[in-house]
């Protein structure tokens, strides 16, 4: 044991170092044209709707639901009802709810802020036509009620229960939930504190405090998916067993028939099972982006090679004290599946290893798999499920690897939309993505399947919002490249449609965008949702090959001798339901858009020079390799000659903390805290909470299984 332990603290800092200088020469290498935009807006070029609802206090804004014509949106409060055309609210049904004067006084009581003691209403659904569900944090007293709509179309108070397990105290919390076959789902924390989380239909519960079931997690999503709800979240490892903690990314599932197990109460899950998401760039060290953010929904479309399949886009990043890492990654619902179907993790005693299963262990019928009374589940089963929720395998990339990563000091993706399957003009279809990030801008990205591989490209970054502001929500609306962009304060109608700020061929095909395409009877850049015959435009979203434009449209001698030509009516008039609703402006006068926001996108050159940024980037990576390379064999060399660590391996740890840390008071005699750690490691039980009060700061030191114990003490 000892001598594992040194061997890995002598090489730590060297891997460390060799798996980001792995990851820099790849992103140098292969990555590089990742790294631009086709267009580049400010938020000056980007003309947008705004609402802003309470101009005085945090909102919180949520869309909580939307249709063709109208977003409901949850605020601080009340729920705004919002014509999805112009933003314009409609008063008479905004749905007003402030928590009453008990509730928030035993909030303000119970220390929380005047702020925190309000009402943000979180979830709204229809369970059936002309009724209304709506729950709220109502000053940390989660609350619910129905309402049933009136002949006028306004909506009355039915009754009201109880909403923990619902909804989250705070409006801050990372919870979802998705009401599915007339049942509400729901992935939130049940307690003031946020320390009891839970995945919740009623009466069906995840374990309480089982830090192997739920281990301090944000959730991300909730979709329905054949007979299961799948749940996306990122959580602590509880299978990581190194030192120190990390963080992954979780699909879990439940079975919407689960019924409970073979005894009363019944209030416990039978079907929960959970495995990791694999986003990773491939290599000797794969490097991970850990952390999701967001997903899409089920997209259904034909992807290269691999077919028509069911896939979730999401946003993943690196953790939050690392270097800034954002990527894209797909999955496919049938690998998900399959994750499920493999073998279970195991771990035999506290502090070993968790390993696969053998199939031999596995009692019948098989643990989560959906059965039409899980009451009847024989006792060893449920069981068995309690123990064994984590899979082995974790659900691999689709494609291999993200199709798209971004590294930047300035950003990190928050959460992304998918404009489904658009269709070019020789009938490909492509994904649009739209990614918000964490200071304000949204990205438009088109992925482009390719053979058994994809790549997407970055048709536009766009400065949607001041750079402040973290954007936490984007809705598409029925108009391409028309987008709701929600920030807990504001909200925005923001149209990314660029095709109209663009004036020749080349530009039109080298945005690769399919909403675009250059009309070549009109010569203009058209929105293709606008175009009613695709003969005459131009278009090559795989490529984007300009030399496209140099083809011309034929010419019919017989176009005005046969009256029912459909010619004149190819390109409609550019009247549309856009004109009556904006002010129209001159197309020249880019700087004044009034309220017209699809014409206000300008094409900008992004700066420098291609070739320049090449060689200053690989200047960089040749810097930052000698840099690495120099420091790494500095660091061995020194901590080599720094003292007896043959026999004390566990100084080597100190000394790494106490730099990290700057702390003086580890100062102490080194012996006793040997003797500490030692014990801390060996002893399959040690005196937790000595160690605890001793010495805080070697928390993370002590294994997986160690930190486990703690936790459930305190609790
Ligand atoms: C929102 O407003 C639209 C238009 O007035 C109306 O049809 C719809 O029912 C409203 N929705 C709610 C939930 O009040
Ligand atoms: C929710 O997620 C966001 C974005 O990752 C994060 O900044 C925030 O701290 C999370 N909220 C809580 C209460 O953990
Ligand atoms: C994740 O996928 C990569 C290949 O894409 C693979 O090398 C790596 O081992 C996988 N990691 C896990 C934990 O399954």
């Amino acid at each position: 044991m000892t001598a594992v332990w040194k061997i890995y603290y002598d090489y730590y800092f060297l891997v460390q170092l060799l798996i980001w200088l792995h990851f820099l020469t790849n992103v140098c290498q292969a990555w590089l044209p990742d790294s631009g935009s086709k267009l580049v807006n400010n938020l000056k070029q980007i003309s947008s709707i705004k609402f802003t609802g309470n101009l005085t206090h945090p909102d919180y804004f949520i869309v909580l639901s939307q249709n063709e014509h109208s977003i409901l949106l949850g605020g601080r409060n009340k729920v705004y009802n919002l014509s999805i055309y112009d933003f314009n609210e409609r008063i008479q049904s905004r749905i007003e709810w402030p928590s009453s004067e008990d509730h928030s006084q035993l909030c303000i009581l119970k220390g929380k802020t005047e702020d925190d003691c309000q009402n943000y209403i979180r979830i709204l659904y229809k369970p059936v036509p002309g009724k209304l569900v709506m729950c709220g944090t109502n000053s940390y007293k989660p609350l619910c009620r129905r309402y049933v709509e009136t002949l006028n179309g306004h909506y009355k108070i039915e009754d009201q229960f109880e909403g923990i397990g619902i909804c989250p105290y705070n409006p801050d919390h990372n919870s979802t939930t998705v009401f599915s076959d007339n049942q509400l789902y729901s992935a939130t924390v049940a307690d003031f504190s946020g320390g009891d989380p839970i995945i919740y239909r009623y009466p069906q519960r995840t374990e309480q405090l089982d830090l192997k079931q739920l281990n301090a997690p944000n959730f991300v999503s909730s979709v329905p998916y054949g007979e299961h709800i799948y749940f996306f979240y990122r959580e602590t490892a509880v299978e990581y067993m190194n030192c120190g903690k990390i963080i992954y990314s979780r699909v879990a599932r439940v079975c919407k028939n689960d019924k409970g197990g073979p005894h009363p109460p019944r209030d416990r899950w039978t079907s929960f099972l959970k495995a990791r998401l694999n986003c990773s760039v491939p290599g000797e060290y794969p490097f991970y982006f850990d952390e999701i953010q967001s997903t899409s929904e089920i997209i259904n479309g034909s992807y290269g090679d691999s077919g028509i399949q069911n896939v979730i886009y999401s946003a993943l990043t690196t953790p939050n004290n690392a270097i800034g890492g954002s990527a894209i990654c797909v999955y496919k619902m049938n690998d998900i599946i399959g994750a499920f179907q493999g073998s279970f993790k195991h771990q035999e005693s506290l502090n070993s290893n968790w390993l696969a299963l053998s199939d031999s262990m596995v009692p019948k019928p098989r643990p989560g798999k959906c059965v039409s009374d899980s009451r009847l589940l024989p006792e060893r089963n449920v069981n068995f499920i309690k123990t064994h929720s984590l899979m082995e395998e974790a659900v691999p990339v689709h494609f291999g690897q993200p199709i798209l990563i971004r590294v930047s000091l300035q950003y990190r993706f928050t959460t992304l939309t998918v404009d489904p399957q658009v269709r070019t003009t020789d009938n490909e279809a492509f994904d649009i993505l739209y990614i918000g990030t964490d200071d304000g801008r949204v990205l438009k990205v088109v992925n482009i399947p390719n053979g058994e591989a994809a790549k997407a490209v970055v048709i536009s970054e766009n400065d949607v919002l001041p750079r402040e502001i973290p954007i936490k929500q984007i809705k598409l609306t029925s108009e391409s490249g028309r987008i709701v962009v929600v920030s807990r304060d504001e909200v925005r109608l923001v149209a990314l449609a660029h095709c109209k700020s663009i004036s020749s061929c080349s530009e039109c095909v080298d945005l690769q965008d399919p909403h675009c395409g250059w009309d070549a009877k009109q010569k203009a850049c058209v929105p293709m949702n606008k175009v009613t015959t695709r003969r005459y435009i131009i278009q090559d979203i795989r490529q984007g090959d300009k030399s496209k434009c140099s083809w011309t449209p034929p010419t019919d001698k017989f176009q005005f001798g046969n009256p029912s030509s459909t010619r004149e009516a190819e390109v409609p008039p550019n009247s549309d339901k856009d004109e009556d609703l904006y002010p129209s402006v001159n197309v020249e006068d880019v700087s004044d858009c009034g309220n017209d926001i699809d014409r206000c996108a300008v094409k900008q050159k992004i700066a420098g020079e291609p070739q320049t940024l090449h060689l200053i980037i690989v200047a960089a990576c040749i810097g930052a390799l000698i840099v690495g390379f120099l420091s790494g064999f500095f660091f061995s060399k020194r901590f080599r000659s720094s003292g007896p660590y043959h026999d004390a391996p566990f100084f080597e740890q100190h000394n790494h903390l106490e730099r990290l840390n700057g702390n003086q008071t580890f100062s102490a005699p080194r012996p006793n805290k040997t003797v500490n750690l030692v014990l801390n490691v060996r002893s399959p039980t040690p005196p937790l909470k000595k160690d605890n009060l001793d010495v805080t700061k070697d928390l993370n030191i002590a294994s997986d299984g160690t930190l486990q114990k703690i936790k459930k003490t305190y609790i």
